[in-house]
């Protein structure tokens, strides 16, 4: 599903029970209910997903240690987009940042109590993000350098993980005074993770490629981030239409189901297709930002996934899904469609999509 999402069609064909008017209305409570944000802190749709912090220490210096820190998105189908990753964490005590590979501080904060030598970052609470694709191979490590982005594990696990290497200086040499870094916060890219704290786990072992050695790390901690779509976003993400062989009617999506076109209280929540104005957001700014620029729509969705009912047989139906992108500020390369029905536990028929169950 390597395509960019601009508008996108496939047909899927359920089997079991006719699927009627009636059927339709179950159907779109059941979408629905999936889009309707909830305050659980997990997602019930991938209960088990997190993204999971591991730092390894390799090596001890005189006055702290180098660790690879990498990052692993054990999630179904949720990806890191564009413009990918950020993570912070507060020091235990005074440690500083003398260099790092394959990622960078947004910030170096106060050195001036160094001589000489100045470190890449001296913040009580640095933040960090990934160099983008093309950084000098010197600069690189493993998996590093992609600009933030990390891919699901489902999906694509050859790009499920993100790393980088920091040398960390004025910290504890041994692992009985090492302190693990507090209170880790991982924006990917706006807010909806929440991370506890750093445990102190058995050191990862590392596994020559031709099998015949392992190696281990001196320590590990790791930290697990798990998402809220609470968090993340008051309202829903995108929302359905429907529309049947049988009936002309169309049924939109209702109006308001992400937001209200509302001129007098906020401006430019939402731009017209022919806009001259469109041209000058999109280049500019907030090119990177991840609040969606929308088109103007009743429905002020960045996503609308359009539902048709092409055939309804005792034995099987089948429907044709296009999702259309309203969102200016997003190409959705990696995009992926997640749909609660009850017929799916018996897909039969799948065209121009890959499929995956997620949980029986
Ligand atoms: C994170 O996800 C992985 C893979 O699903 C799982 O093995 C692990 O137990 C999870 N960690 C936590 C703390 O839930
Ligand atoms: C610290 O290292 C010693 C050996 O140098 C080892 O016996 C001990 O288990 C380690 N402790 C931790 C918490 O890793
Ligand atoms: C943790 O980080 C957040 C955001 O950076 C900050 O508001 C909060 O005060 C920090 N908490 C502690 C205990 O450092
Ligand atoms: C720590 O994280 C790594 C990488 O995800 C995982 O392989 C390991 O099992 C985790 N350890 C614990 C104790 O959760
Ligand atoms: C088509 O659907 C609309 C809306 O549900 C309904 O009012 C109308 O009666 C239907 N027409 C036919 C011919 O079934
Ligand atoms: C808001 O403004 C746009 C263009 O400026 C216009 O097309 C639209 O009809 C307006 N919406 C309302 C609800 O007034
Ligand atoms: C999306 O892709 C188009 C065509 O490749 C490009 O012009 C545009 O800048 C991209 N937009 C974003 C937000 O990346
Ligand atoms: C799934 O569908 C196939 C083909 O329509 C049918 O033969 C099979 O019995 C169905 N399985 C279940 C569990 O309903």
């Amino acid at each position: 599903m390597a395509t960019d999402l601009s508008s996108s069609t496939s047909a899927v064909t359920g089997s079991m029970g006719k699927l009627a008017t009636f059927g339709l209305s179950i159907l779109f409570v059941l979408v629905l209910s999936t889009l309707i944000p909830s305050t659980e802190a997990y997602d019930s749709l991938d209960p088990n997903g997190n993204i999971t912090i591991k730092w390894d220490i390799m090596q001890w210096t005189p006055d702290g240690y180098v660790a690879v820190v990498t990052m692993f998105n054990y999630q179904q189908y949720r990806h890191i987009q564009a413009p990918g990753w950020t993570l912070g964490w507060t020091w235990a005590k005074k440690e500083v940042i003398w260099s790092m590979v394959g990622a960078q501080t947004t910030e170096q904060g106060d050195c001036s109590r160094f001589k000489g030598n100045t470190p890449h970052c001296c913040k009580k609470d640095p933040t960090v993000v990934d160099l983008l694709p093309g950084t000098p191979y010197n600069q690189q490590i493993a998996n590093c350098c992609k600009g933030g982005v990390i891919n699901s594990w489902v999906q694509d696990p050859a790009n499920a993980a993100s790393s980088f290497q920091v040398s960390v200086g004025a910290a504890g040499t041994t692992n009985k005074t090492v302190r693990v870094p507090k209170n880790f916060t991982l924006r990917a890219p706006g807010p909806g993770y929440t991370c506890g704290v750093a445990k102190i786990v058995k050191p990862t072992k590392f596994v020559t490629q031709d099998g015949r050695r392992t190696t281990q790390a001196l320590m590990t901690w790791n930290v697990t981030c798990t998402y809220s779509q609470f968090l993340a976003q008051k309202t829903p993400t995108c929302c359905v239409s429907l529309s049947s062989f049988y009936n002309d009617t169309i049924v939109n999506c209702p109006t308001c189901t992400c937001g209200c076109q509302n001129n007098a209280t906020q401006p430019g929540s939402c731009v017209e297709g022919d806009s001259p104005y469109l041209a000058s957001v999109i280049d500019g700014a907030g090119k990177n930002s991840f609040t969606p620029l929308v088109q103007c729509t009743s429905h002020m969705c960045p996503v609308r996934v359009h539902w048709h009912v092409k055939l309804n047989y005792k034995e099987y139906w089948r429907v044709k899904i296009a999702i259309t992108n309203f969102n200016y500020r997003m190409n959705y390369t990696q995009w992926n469609l997640v749909i609660q029905h009850p017929n799916f536990d018996n897909l039969t028929q799948l065209f121009s999509f890959n499929y995956k169950s997620l949980t029986p």
